[in-house]
């Protein structure tokens, strides 16, 4: 038996065994008869220490280069186990004076290692983000699988500006032809493939309520579009939104219970399988605190009244980014905020039993990002949500409600911002692969 991958050497591997592996080289030391080699090979966070034989052939082995190495399994100083090398290959050389960004001296910062988008993979930290991700997007499918939530894909190309903010990227063909040949039809040039305007989605939650009221819960993780003009380090033009619709939910604490449910889920699961990431990506990273403490509830109005206590008056905008982490300090665990004025909130809100001036909405806020989750009750009154439909291309949804309609709630959570958290990463583009912000699309 050989093993291949350096994440089954260090979990199954005995020593005399034989392994051949491929990946890159974290580290090397020469010393007297050996070089020593730290190699990965992105299958786990650990590297394999590789003891090269002096008299090997070993030319343009450094830092950073390709290899592939075969030998036999032993055990190193320490006890841990290390590949005694019989055979070594140079797969791809890496010179790092031809202008390599990286070396193994430095901790880059994470703002040094983002002007590299297409090279980053080949850090410590950018790959250890990857892995989480990956885990995490691993544990959100296995909680919504265990609670009998249905997965499904919602279109990326759609006609609703579901937020209403008129934060859409438009959809246009290119192909002249096309265009010129159905505007002769008369057809006005935004409408002109699709016969409606057509647009990046904002979210799929008008589309998950439509699946929700025939077959139940349902949610959703998909790539979402916001033309926002904003280059905070909390927001993408492209991210990915968990979005979950709750069937028979009649009120907002059931869906409250059900977010706090699914983040200890999910930030206790990813501190399991990838703990050693975490401390890659941040040594002083701990499991938060308050995993086991439960989360506060304020209504918008308790909200104002604490930060009005601080100084930090609100504005008709809402509560902006400093007094949402104020808010959190002041809680020192995630707080729901809810009952919110209807002018500030979005049209398919349900309005509040309590106080028709208010909406049965939630933000979560977070520490380090402020708004993690945004979520409501649906507005399920025929009448009430014919008045405030933003248009007629809408009829749809407002149909949903006169067919064997149901109560249902549901939420949004940025799978960005849940990184940002969950590994303690201040700027929401080094969370993932490729991230696209106003006039940063060249790759
Ligand atoms: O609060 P939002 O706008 O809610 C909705 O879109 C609802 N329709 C969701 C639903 O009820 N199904 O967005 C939800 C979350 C935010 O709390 C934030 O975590 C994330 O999506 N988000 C962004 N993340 C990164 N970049 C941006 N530009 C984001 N805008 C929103
Ligand atoms: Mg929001």
């Amino acid at each position: 038996k050989k093993y291949g991958l350096i994440a089954s050497v260090l979990e199954k591997a005995n020593v005399g065994e034989v392994a051949e592996i491929k990946g890159w080289v974290k580290s090397l030391r020469v010393q007297k008869d050996h070089i020593f080699a730290d190699v990965n090979d992105g299958s786990c966070a650990q590297k394999l220490q590789v003891l090269i034989p002096k008299q090997l052939k070993t030319d343009f082995l450094t830092y950073g280069s390709s290899v592939q190495i075969s030998g036999k399994l032993s055990k190193g100083p320490r006890g841990q186990l290390e590949l005694l090398a019989e055979n070594v290959t140079v797969l791809g050389k890496c010179v790092v004076l031809d202008g390599y960004p990286f070396n193994p001296r430095t901790a880059h910062p994470p703002d040094y290692i983002r002007q590299y988008l297409h090279l980053r993979s080949r850090t410590n930290y950018f790959s250890a983000v990857l892995r989480v991700r990956n885990a995490l997007t691993r544990h959100i499918h296995k909680y919504f699988a265990s609670k009998n939530y249905l997965h499904i894909n919602t279109p990326i190309l759609t006609s609703n500006d579901c937020e209403g903010a008129g934060e859409v990227f438009k959809v246009q063909p290119e192909n002249d032809q096309t265009v010129k040949a159905m505007m002769q039809e008369g057809r006005n040039k935004d409408t002109v493939y699709f016969g409606t305007k057509t647009y990046l989605t904002v979210s799929g939650q008008l589309h998950l309520e439509a699946i929700c009221r025939g077959i139940g819960n349902v949610y959703t993780l998909g790539p979402t579009f916001r033309a926002e003009n904003s280059r905070s380090r909390l927001h993408l033009s492209e991210f990915y939104m968990l979005e979950a619709e709750i069937a028979f939910c009649d009120s907002i604490v059931k869906l409250q219970d059900v977010i706090e449910d699914l983040l200890k889920y999910l930030f206790t699961e990813t501190w399991n399988t990838n703990e050693t990431d975490m401390f890659l990506i941040d040594k002083n990273n701990k499991v938060p605190i308050w995993l086991n403490k439960d989360f506060i509830t304020l209504t918008y109005g308790d909200a104002r009244n604490i930060l009005d206590k601080k100084g930090l008056n609100i504005t008709e905008e809402g509560i902006n980014k400093e007094q949402e982490l104020a808010l959190v300090d002041y809680c020192k665990v995630p707080v729901f905020v809810t009952q919110w004025p209807k002018d500030m909130k979005s049209f398919y809100m349900k309005e509040s039993p309590l106080d028709i001036t208010k909406v049965d909405a939630l933000d979560l806020l977070a520490p380090i990002t402020g708004e993690i989750v945004g979520g409501s009750l649906r507005e399920d009154d025929y009448d009430k949500l014919k008045d405030k439909l933003p248009s007629e291309q809408l009829n749809w949804y407002l149909e949903l409600r006169k067919f064997g309609n149901i109560p249902t709630g549901g939420f949004g959570l940025g799978l960005e911002r849940i990184m940002q958290v969950l590994c303690n990463v201040p700027n929401i583009k080094d969370t993932l692969p490729f991230p696209r912000w106003p006039h940063n699309c060249d790759m």
